[in-house]
């Protein structure tokens, strides 16, 4: 079955909604193996989740994730890891393991929690955003990703009815939440961006006034000093933070060789390959060209079929190279 029928087959599943460690990201994550099989690979699951499908003395991964945002797109973490089992099937007699992330849009949970650490990570990853396209290129080399953090914020307000209680004698907790959501954006500057994307409110009824609010957020920004200073300019309660990372080392060597006229930019979305860098494994990250503007984390996320194949290609040759690299011991 050829790549871009395989995702169709995972988006049908949840269409477009497997959030991690849901019933749909198990599905997806049960249709994963049996592809991975049919490549002439062994399926393992780890404690935290993670597929792999392993062939020999697997130090070389490749792959992504399979859980997606909320009606998000068909290519998003799934794109990775189906071109990885192509790229598998298509190198019938190369150790290596193909390796689906448990869910990397709520964490990333599955690849911070990992045993074991490869001597070499490559991810495939739709670019979800218009650099690529706006440049007329098909692939690109990703040079590093932005650093991120995540919390939250919470207001404390006093529930009470909405209809008896006067405008002066509230303490509405949304209300606090929603001048936050200002502050928040106008905090980011210079390259930096902030997002309050989730806002939980209880008790959350329309005739009750919120007693309690609750903002997610979401900050990336270039360098680790321009992180430190969003953090502390928005104020809130960090969960995790992580730094720009680069991609480095015989990965990255092995993609330039095989696509010496590629573009490199930049990555402002996180991925799984930016754990796995962070934890200091040799890292490199393929991406191919969004189109529809680069619209991503929606159902318009789109790549063409001829776009993957070169993609699946250049996976494909890095990872023989890659492979024959490490055998010679280079
Ligand atoms: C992953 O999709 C992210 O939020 O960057
Ligand atoms: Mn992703
Ligand atoms: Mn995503």
């Amino acid at each position: 079955m050829s790549v871009p029928a395989r995702l169709d087959e995972l988006y049908a599943i949840g269409g477009g909604t497997r959030a991690g460690y849901s019933p749909e990201e198990d599905e997806a994550h049960e249709l994963a193996a049996g592809w991975m099989r049919d490549a002439g690979l062994e399926v393992e699951r780890d404690v935290p989740g993670n597929l792999f499908g392993k062939r020999g003395v697997a130090r070389i991964w490749s792959g992504s994730h399979l859980d997606t945002v909320p009606d998000g797109g068909r290519f998003d973490g799934a794109l990775g890891v189906v071109a990885a089992i192509e790229a598998a099937a298509r190198l019938r007699d190369l150790p290596l393991a193909v390796v689906a992330f448990r869910a990397e849009e709520t964490g990333p949970m599955g690849s911070r929690r990992l045993a074991e650490l490869p001597e070499a990570f490559i991810e495939v990853h739709i670019e979800q955003g218009p650099v690529l396209e706006d440049a007329g290129e098909p692939l690109g080399i990703v040079s590093s990703v932005i650093g991120q953090a995540r919390g939250s914020k919470t207001f404390e307000g006093r529930a009470a009815h909405a209809g008896t209680t006067p405008m002066e004698a509230r303490s509405d907790a949304l209300v606090e939440a929603a001048r936050f959501v200002l502050h928040v954006r106008e905090s980011a500057q210079g390259g930096a961006v902030a997002t309050v994307g989730a806002v939980e409110v209880e008790p959350g009824a329309a005739n009750v006034i919120p007693g309690r609010a609750t903002a997610s957020l979401d900050l990336r920004a270039p360098t680790t000093e321009s992180l430190d200073a969003l953090i502390e300019a928005i104020g809130f309660d960090l969960a995790w933070r992580q730094d720009p990372v680069a991609m480095s080392g015989p990965p990255r060597e092995a993609l330039r060789a095989v696509l010496p006229d590629a573009p490199e930019l930049v990555s402002g979305a996180g991925h799984d390959a930016m754990v796995l860098a962070a934890a200091g494994v040799p890292t490199a990250m393929l991406f191919v060209r969004s189109l529809n503007g680069g619209a991503s984390h929606c159902p318009d996320e789109l790549s063409s079929a001829e776009d993957i194949e070169l993609a699946v290609d250049a996976l494909t040759k890095t990872l023989a190279r890659l492979s024959a690299s490490d055998q010679a011991g280079v």
